[in-house]
């Protein structure tokens, strides 16, 4: 994509943390905001901000991990905006607990949120995309936990491989079939957000996800600094987003063991 003045963009998860920061670095490029979040004081507090600063914003309650609601984020979208031309599925969660600990409820959860959210938002809006024929682009955010597993974060570490599996297969559709639509797949490492604490909000059971550990992490990144390099993959029609290097040492040791030594690589 490469014209974005006046053009459409709807990111989920789009009230905090990256998806916020995604919001604020398509305006300024001129763009329209459609601004998806669960329902809450944060949402309509978000937009404000926004709207404050003149960007023209409709901010909708949407429960990502419900079909219905994506629905009917789509349609708000058109209605508003007579259609969308970037779409980042970026709404996230994530929990803290063994396996064999993970309730049922809070594994429904995770995955409807970070695996399920995404196939709703790419069957919800490509086809109108598709058929509207311009230049668009969807944004899928994963995580380098897609790469690397973790201990105490497996439904976080299914979901986000899924993600980018997904991804993947839809930029390789979307190339073959020589369509005007592209795709991304985003995969950060450590960012300075409030997932864990907005996690623990939601979180079924209620079992606790540990929260932000206090001062900077080596190479922890800015919602902002990753909202940028969004922005110029989408520019630039960059399929990876790998926001940080130390990530490349472990896919290189994950893919040693698949070939190699037949150990599992883990980041902790
Ligand atoms: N922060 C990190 O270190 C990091 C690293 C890798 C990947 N990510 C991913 O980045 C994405 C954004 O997370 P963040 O770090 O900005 O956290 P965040 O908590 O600041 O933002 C996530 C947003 O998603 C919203 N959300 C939660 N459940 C939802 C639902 N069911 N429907 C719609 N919205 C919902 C939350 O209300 C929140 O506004 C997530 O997919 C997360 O997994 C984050």
């Amino acid at each position: 994509m490469k014209e974005f003045k006046g053009r459409v963009a709807v990111v989920t998860g789009g009230a905090s943390g990256l998806g916020y920061a995604m919001c604020e670095r398509f305006a300024r490029e001129g763009m329209r905001i459609v601004m998806a979040d669960i329902k809450g004081p944060h949402l309509e507090a978000s937009a404000a901000r926004l709207r404050a600063a003149g960007v023209e914003v409709l901010a909708v309650a949407c429960d990502v991990s419900k079909w219905e609601e994506v629905q009917a984020l789509a349609a708000a979208a058109k209605k508003a905006f007579g259609g969308v031309h970037i779409v980042c599925n970026n709404a996230g969660v994530r929990t803290m607990t063994r396996i064999w600990e993970t309730s049922i409820e809070d594994w429904r959860w995770v995955v409807g949120v970070d695996l399920w959210g995404v196939i709703h938002g790419v069957r919800a809006f490509l086809p109108d995309m598709l058929a509207r024929g311009e230049p668009g682009h969807i944004v899928n955010t994963a995580s380098t936990a897609g790469f690397i597993t973790a201990r105490m974060n497996a439904p976080y570490s299914v979901s986000k491989s899924g993600v980018i599996a997904l991804s993947e297969t839809l930029y390789n559709e979307l190339r073959h079939d020589k369509l005007p639509v592209s795709a991304s797949v985003l995969c950060p490492g450590t960012v300075r957000t409030n997932l864990r604490e907005n996690s623990n909000k939601l979180v079924p059971s209620g079992a606790p996800v540990a929260s932000h550990p206090q001062g900077k992490l080596p190479d922890e990144l800015t919602p902002e600094q990753v909202a940028e390099m969004v922005f110029d993959a989408i520019r630039n029609d960059r399929f990876w987003i790998l926001t940080h290097p130390s990530v490349h040492a472990d896919i290189e040791r994950r893919a040693e063991g698949i070939i190699k030594t037949g150990k599992v690589a883990s980041a902790n």
